[in-house]
């Protein structure tokens, strides 16, 4: 024990003394010397060839503009055709400059080094994307909703922005930017940036970005969108088969925006709206500013998973105004934003969805931290540069992460705690942040003006510490401990499955009585399940996660059929990795895996794809 704490308190002095943390190893950029401050994109979609072709103009900010002699820009890219580069400075004449794009890396892509005679102030890059560009999916109309349009969207973080912009891919570098978009008339365009509600889908485009973003948070879509309002400032664009569903289902957005600003200070991006994509969006969603990217696999009709909502909008504080300056501190993004998630589900909801919705997180978190190494335990994690960003997506950053702030929470008492978040956002709007920006705000701010609240072992063992602190406090339910009785009593026999009184559970008590089953529970006792709560089948993301690989390992073939057609539609990653992964334990089961999968991966976006290729090409070792 005392071993472990010297240990843990060894890490966190590490963590404390790099003065480098601020170093995204993920990019090749050289943010000290040049910063790109402005990009303007001109492109034209082709959906015929997959492609986005154009060109993009990069303003540039030099750290010394001054320095004489020829000087590199260096960007990230990955699978571009770069065709043309030129730069110039002021007003002056484009002139075109040399370039050279490295040996592709298969997690970084192609480093661009263009050569310029001096300090240019903005390079013109012309060019265009592959049709297997990362970051883009490319989908005909018999993938979408309506079926008669193609639809495009992109997923830029954590690394994939590169492959439809060459660019400073790293979240420390923020630039505005404009762009122009062309398409054929009748498809609508989007971004993460000024969207307009009335907009007529005549195929040519303009958008301003206005606040400096990081490059994860460039988005684009392009279909046959259409907008709903749900408020003044917030509305829903969606394909027209769900448009109506998606408003009643978010219908609390303008609550969710309001609550947050009460709590955390005034909503500074404009609008917010939210974009519902096809099921096969590799996420649940995706915080682009002003434009949430939606899965349409939370929508129940009963509100029960809005938290998704509440999570993707948190960004607008946690993550877009205050952003993780690499991934490795992605907690900063991502637990900061599963706490406000929640407590923005509390103001809403209250307490006892909130609650239920911690349980529910927290048992995902212990089960996933009893298969990862202990280095990966960590909320601050060591620089991990041979490592894809993509793979390196747990629930520690998540759910250990907002853990740390509810017990810090409990610790000061909200009085303390809600007006120290508020300032840590203000004091860091668009600014890039390192958890030793964090560590030292939170020593300044809240520990030496509470002395004796906090020791600084507790707090190590938070930040640099594996598994879970001695000082975490678990969340509790009632209404979940009732499921547990319920789950008890069916499985011992006490009761019929019939005799369960069911009639008012929402997702979050299905989903804990399925992750309570036996892990050897028998074929005909999900037979039962099935036959009172149709499980198979359902539309449910949440519950279908949890059913199917239960089915899997009992030998419950008769949801076979189903279990397909759900791998073939949706393609959220966190859906249906557990079903392949539980499939993949039999040598029956790979090779169905394997049918499916070749079904099923030309409507996968390639993050997807790729996931799920890793999980069967590693048990047919
Ligand atoms: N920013 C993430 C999605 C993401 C993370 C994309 C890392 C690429 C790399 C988004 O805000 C998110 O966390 N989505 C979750 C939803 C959730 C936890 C409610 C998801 O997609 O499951
Ligand atoms: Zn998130």
């Amino acid at each position: 024990m005392r071993l472990l704490l010297a240990f843990v308190l060894a890490l966190f002095a590490a963590v404390a003394q790099s003065a480098d943390r601020a170093h995204d190893e993920h990019s090749a950029a050289e943010p000290a010397t040049v910063r790109i401050s402005a990009m303007a994109l001109d492109l034209r979609v082709d959906f015929a060839a997959r492609t986005l072709a154009g060109e993009v103009v990069h303003t540039l900010a030099w750290a010394d503009p001054a320095a004489a002699g020829p000087a590199e820009l260096v960007l990230d890219t990955r699978d571009l055709a770069i065709e043309r580069v030129q730069a110039r400075k002021g007003d002056g004449r484009w002139q075109r400059v040399e370039f050279s794009l490295a040996e592709r890396d298969p997690i970084f892509g192609s480093t661009l080094r263009i050569a310029l005679p001096s300090r240019m102030d903005a390079v013109r890059i012309r060019y265009r994307t592959s049709p297997e560009a990362s970051g883009l999916q490319w989908m005909t109309p018999a993938m979408t909703a309506g079926g008669k349009q193609p639809l495009l969207f992109s997923q830029s973080q954590a690394i994939h922005a590169r492959s439809w912009v060459p660019l400073q891919d790293t979240p420390g570098v923020r630039f505005t930017y404009t762009a122009r978009i062309r398409t054929a008339a009748g498809l609508m365009a989007l971004m993460s940036a000024d969207n307009d509600p009335a907009a007529r889908a005549d195929g040519d485009y303009r958008f301003t970005m206005a606040q400096p973003i990081p490059s994860y948070l460039l988005a684009i879509a392009v279909g046959d969108f259409r907008f709903k309002a749900i408020s003044e400032r917030a509305g829903v664009w969606a394909e027209a088969p769900v448009l109506d569903r998606a408003a009643a289902e978010f219908s609390d957005t303008e609550k969710m925006i309001a609550a947050t600003e009460t709590l955390y200070g005034p909503y500074r991006w404009e609008r917010y709206d939210l974009l519902i994509l096809p099921a096969s969006f590799p996420f649940g969603g995706m915080e682009n500013p002003r434009l949430s990217f939606i899965t349409p696999t939370v929508i129940t009709g009963d509100k029960s998973l809005v938290s998704l909502i509440a999570h993707e909008l948190a960004h607008s504080w946690s993550g877009n105004l205050v952003t993780n300056a690499s991934w490795k501190d992605m907690w900063l993004n991502e637990g900061f934003t599963s706490y406000v998630e929640n407590r923005i589900v509390e103001a809403v909801y209250g307490r006892e969805q909130a609650d239920m919705e911690d349980v529910v997180s927290q048992g995902g978190l212990r089960a996933e931290l009893a298969s990862l190494p202990p280095a990966q335990q960590v909320l601050a994690l060591p620089p991990s540069p041979g490592r894809d960003p993509d793979e390196a997506l747990t629930d520690v950053a998540y759910i250990k992460g907002q853990w740390f702030l509810s017990f810090l929470e409990g610790r000061f008492g909200r009085e303390a705690f809600d007006p120290f978040l508020r300032k840590w956002f203000d004091e860091h709007a668009f600014k890039s942040v390192t958890t030793d920006d964090f560590l030292a705000f939170l020593r300044r701010e809240l520990i030496a003006k509470n002395p004796g609240k906090l020791t600084e072992a507790e707090l190590a063992a938070w930040i640099a510490g594996p598994g879970l602190p001695e000082t975490a406090v678990a969340a509790t339910s009632p209404r979940l401990a009732a499921v547990d009785a319920a789950r008890e009593d069916w499985l011992k026999r006490r009761v019929a499955v019939a005799e369960l009184d069911t009639s008012k559970w929402i997702t979050q008590e299905w989903v804990h009585f399925l992750e309570g089953l036996p892990e050897d529970i028998a074929a005909e006792r999900l037979l039962e399940l099935d036959g009172a709560f149709r499980f198979t089948g359902t539309t449910n993301g949440e519950i279908a996660q949890r059913w199917y690989p239960i089915t899997v390992r009992a030998g419950y073939f008769e949801a076979r059929p189903a279990l397909a057609q759900f791998l073939r539609k949706v393609g959220r990653r966190k859906l249906i990795l557990p079903s392949y992964v539980a499939l993949a334990e039999t040598p029956d089961g790979l090779a169905f895996a394997t049918q499916v999968l070749q079904q099923a991966s030309a409507g996968y976006h390639p993050i997807t794809r790729g996931a799920v290729q890793a999980v069967l090409d590693a048990a047919a070792k």
